[in-house]
């Protein structure tokens, strides 16, 4: 097989952020660009060549020329095999299910997550490492400066490999995999869960369930565990096709994108189970009969009942929230005297904690949840964890909140996002913010007394290794907090995202809107930061 070595340049902007390198297509489409980041990754990454690759994507546009490259490249770079997802699809955990399983060196995944698709969409590349999990700071830093170095990038002259029929084929030196991955993941959440119990459940008449897959990549995999193992009827799963462009929306599950959805949960003779998940699967959304699991809670509450799930019947290690998240699952952990890590934002900093057993459920407020079955969040396992908590407990979706919140407080949470604000001003915004922080411990807005404000910086307890600026805080005396962080996701400007959190223990103060609950603080927020004057905006863009 011939190899043709092609001089490049560096780019200057592929340093990946929350979660891998996500552009624009158009960016991605560029000569080299895609090129230029795979070979940064296998430059930096040796342990990667004689060894096992895993390679999928959420199957949006661009998804299948992307496969062809990488696998060419893959050749070129002395890669042992290849195992792609039929079609060149694989749900981010399931990816991250099969680095496992098969103790592949790590593997790419092609996905911007919730972000639009279609040619003037969004596309992502993100690696993961050998736990299956996302690559961690050293990792990317590593990633990032090696492409601003750059000189030359490897690929194979090799024929269009088919990655359409599941079997295994040579092409040059490198093994070639095809597999279909739904029914590995469907295996894994059959030992997870108490299917007996969720299959009498589903086929009750007195019980009936939604799942939106947002023509995105979780539709055959809840096709084939909710309809055919768990025997759902037939159209329990809507918008099962995954599409190139998710059918021109954003696939990303709350009560704006799965728009259909809401109203059938919000509408009359409701189903008693509404959920969706995102382009990659990673996300979930849980909804009961007119109601709505913040996803802050959904951690609590699942770590509150996780012994009454087949797969965690012994008991929770520890569990672990990103910092945003609200406080919710703490107050769990402190009830059940185990351990509750802090994190900065995204997935990659939960790994270690994983790995070295000191959690064993973990979630961010961003409508993520995961567990330490793999190494991502997981949006169908936590559909599938509810549905068995409902099983296992014969309550609504309310009203187990409800108790929860009895026990526990509530929690009051929302998330303000201000979305593609040119950068200067939500530069400026946070400069400005972060200098005034030492000023606030001691001030006092109405009956709030400001505790202690600063940017949040973190520590991971396993490798020691430190990462900063994570998010300014301002916390009150009585718990309550407010969070600043610009996104590291978006690709358009910047965006601003504002929590708030309050918690409530009044028994007769736990039904409030949230917005309203949380009004003294959402007026604290504009006032120190003055986010209507920076932003140029009289309201926030998307409220969670
Ligand atoms: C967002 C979420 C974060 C999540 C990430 C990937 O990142 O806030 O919790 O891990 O998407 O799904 P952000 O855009 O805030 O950097
Ligand atoms: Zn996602």
């Amino acid at each position: 097989m011939e190899i043709r070595v092609v001089s490049t340049r560096p780019f200057k902007d592929q340093k990946p952020g929350t979660s891998g390198l996500r552009k624009q297509v158009s960016y991605f489409r560029k000569p080299h660009y895609l090129e230029n980041f795979v070979q940064s990754i296998f430059n930096s990454q040796q342990g990667l060549a004689g060894n096992e690759l895993i390679l999928g994507g959420d199957g949006r546009f661009f998804n299948r020329e992307a496969v062809q490259i990488i696998l060419r490249m893959a050749m070129a770079n002395e890669i042992r095999k290849v195992t792609v997802g039929l079609g060149g699809i694989l749900s981010t955990p399931a990816a991250s299910h099969l680095i496992r399983s098969r103790g592949a060196a790590g593997g790419i995944v092609l996905s911007a997550s919730h972000n639009p698709g279609g040619p003037t969409g969004d596309f992502g590349i993100k690696f993961n490492v050998a736990n299956g999990g996302p690559a961690p700071e050293s990792v990317t830093g590593a990633i990032h400066a090696t492409s601003l170095e750059i000189d030359h990038y490897r690929i194979a002259r090799a024929p269009h490999v088919d990655i359409d029929h599941v079997g295994h084929q040579h092409v040059g030196e490198m093994e070639v995999e095809v597999v279909d991955p739904v029914r590995d993941y469907a295996d894994l959440m059959e030992s997870l869960f108490d299917f007996p119990a969720m299959r009498s459940l589903l086929q009750s008449r007195d019980f009936s369930m939604r799942f939106d897959a947002m023509h995105a990549v979780t539709g055959p995999y809840a096709e084939e565990i909710l309809e055919q193992r768990l025997g759902a009827p037939a159209g329990t799963v809507m918008r099962k096709e995954p599409l190139a462009d998710f059918g021109g929306r954003h696939p990303d599950p709350n009560l704006t994108h799965a728009r259909e959805l809401g109203e059938l949960m919000f509408g009359r003779d409701a189903p008693d189970f509404g959920a969706a998940s995102d382009g990659d699967g990673d996300r979930n959304m849980i909804l009961g009969q007119g109601f709505f699991v913040s996803p802050s809670d959904s951690l609590a509450v699942m770590a509150a009942n996780a012994h009454l799930i087949p797969a965690y019947r012994g008991g929770l290690k520890g569990v672990a929230r990103s910092m945003p998240t609200s406080q919710a699952v703490d107050a769990v952990a402190q009830a059940l005297g185990i351990p509750c890590y802090e994190t900065p934002t995204g997935w990659k900093f939960f790994g270690n904690l994983l790995d070295d057993a000191r959690i064993t459920l973990c979630g961010e407020e961003s409508f993520g949840t995961s567990s330490d079955h793999v190494r991502e969040k997981d949006g169908l396992w936590a559909v599938l964890f509810w549905l068995n908590l409902i099983a296992a407990r014969g309550q609504s979706v309310a009203t187990i909140v409800r108790e929860h919140w009895q026990r526990f407080g509530r929690h009051y949470y929302t998330r303000h996002d201000y979305e593609e604000i040119e950068s200067e001003r939500a530069e400026e915004l946070m400069i400005r913010l972060r200098s005034a922080l030492p000023d606030l411990p001691g001030r006092d807005f109405g009956p709030l007394r400001v505790g202690a404000a600063d940017d949040f910086s973190y520590r991971d307890p396993v490798d020691d290794s430190v990462s900063t600026g994570q998010g300014l805080r301002i916390l009150f005396e009585d718990g309550s907090r407010i969070v600043f962080r610009l996104s590291g996701t978006g690709t358009l400007g910047a965006t601003l995202r504002v929590y708030l959190e309050r918690h409530e223990t009044r028994p007769e103060q736990l039904e409030e809107d949230s917005q309203a609950a949380l009004a003294a603080l959402i007026e604290i927020a504009e006032s120190v930061a003055d986010i209507r004057n920076l932003t140029g905006k009289e309201a926030p863009d998307v409220i969670t």
